[in-house]
């Protein structure tokens, strides 16, 4: 138990006159200490006898009791004058509109081109299909594809000034039951490629941190290919709770998806990775259902995943139907076909994850 995991906890406790908004987004939590099994939290009110005090210590003192049974709580409140609101600009950005979300995980690889585009919308839309609220923020600034994949290409996402913190929000675009968020939405594909990296950076971070987002219990989000910048930046601003790595079963796509377990693994990123996904895993012709050529070589995926002990969440083959739903902007996983199938289950092991 540290101070991290009880102001994750602290999300929880809602301020019922602040439109529901968390004691954690309105800075009231003053200060937090763990000592082995006692927690002491510290709130602050803006003035003396605030008619809620009671109610929240009661609500915060509940909510970590909740989430850490056992734990003995001790709230103090203090009295601090309200300052000024502080003005929001640019991209002085917290994670308030992360607040609602459950579990956000990276959808990675090494290498280009393996399909974690087609992986990452498809593993959305199964999410969804099983009863998750859920949402996808395209990382991909180079070269984001997910308007098209799934048929949002023509759409604008609203935004609006939210007149107490003067923080532009963008509203996400919902189809098949989910959340997608793109910097296609905004930019052309040429404008984003002459970006410089830091602009790069800046701009995913609004994709994620001025969405939004709402409760959700899974919020994808689709890396761009490699292990750059873009990819350390966003370990450190964003709340990524682990990875799920894509590979196709070729070698030379193994040694790079290595670098993208390495860099998880790495000591300053240090996330957990859910399991690997072994895309491209035989190709099976639409009239001969039931034969599989394993083109890229057989079980790569599968034997990387136990060199390096991660889970084998799946394996999808290679079909012409997926390939045509990423055209066409109508994903595989919409469908009864063995391939739609494919993809729920997959859904399903990655969300045995958290259950
Ligand atoms: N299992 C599959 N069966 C058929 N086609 C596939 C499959 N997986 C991916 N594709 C196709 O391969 C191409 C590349 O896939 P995708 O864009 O998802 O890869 P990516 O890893 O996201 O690429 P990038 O590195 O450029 O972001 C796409 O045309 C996609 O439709
Ligand atoms: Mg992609």
């Amino acid at each position: 138990m540290e101070v991290n995991d009880i102001n994750k906890a602290l999300l929880e406790v809602q301020h019922p006159a602040k439109g529901d908004r968390s004691i954690v987004e309105l800075g009231m939590v003053d200060n937090v200490t763990v000592d082995q099994n006692k927690v002491t939290v510290t709130l602050a009110f803006p003035k003396h006898r605030d008619p809620l005090a009671e109610y929240l210590a009661g609500s915060t003192k509940a909510a970590i009791i909740r989430n850490f049974p056992g734990s003995e709580v001790e709230v103090k409140t203090v009295v601090k004058e309200e300052s000024a609101p502080k003005k929001k600009h640019g991209l002085d950005l917290g994670l308030e509109e992360l607040a609602g979300v459950r579990h956000i995980i990276g959808v990675a690889s090494g290498k280009g081109g393996v399909g974690k585009s087609t992986v990452a919308v498809n593993l959305a839309v199964a999410l969804a299909r099983l009863g998750y609220k859920v949402g996808l923020a395209d990382a991909d600034v180079y070269g984001p594809s997910v308007p098209k994949m799934t048929g949002t290409e023509n759409e604008m996402p609203d935004a609006f000034k939210e007149e107490d913190t003067d923080k532009e929000i963008i509203l996400p675009i919902e189809k098949y039951g989910v959340k997608w968020m793109s910097i296609g939405y905004f930019a052309k594909p040429e404008q984003a490629l002459i970006w410089r990296g830091p602009m790069a950076c800046n701009a995913l971070k609004q994709m994620i941190l001025q969405v939004r987002w709402g409760e959700l219990d899974f919020l994808l989000i689709d890396m761009p290919p490699g292990t750059g910048d873009i990819h350390i930046s966003l370990v450190h601003d964003i709340p990524l709770e682990g990875a799920v790595i894509v590979s196709t079963p070729q070698d030379v796509a193994l040694a790079d998806v290595e670098k993208g377990v390495n860099m998880f693994r790495n000591e300053s990123v240090a996330k957990p990775i859910f399991g690997l996904v072994e895309n491209m895993a035989w190709f099976t012709p639409e009239e001969l259902p039931e034969n599989r050529y394993y083109i890229f070589g057989k079980d790569g995926g599968a034997k990387m995943a136990e060199k390096y002990g991660i889970p084998l969440l799946g394996q999808i083959p290679i079909v012409q139907s997926i390939r045509e739903g990423g055209d066409s902007g109508a994903p595989a996983a919409l469908s009864s076909r063995p391939d739609g199938v494919a993809f729920c289950e997959l859904a399903g092991r990655l969300a045995e994850n958290f259950i």
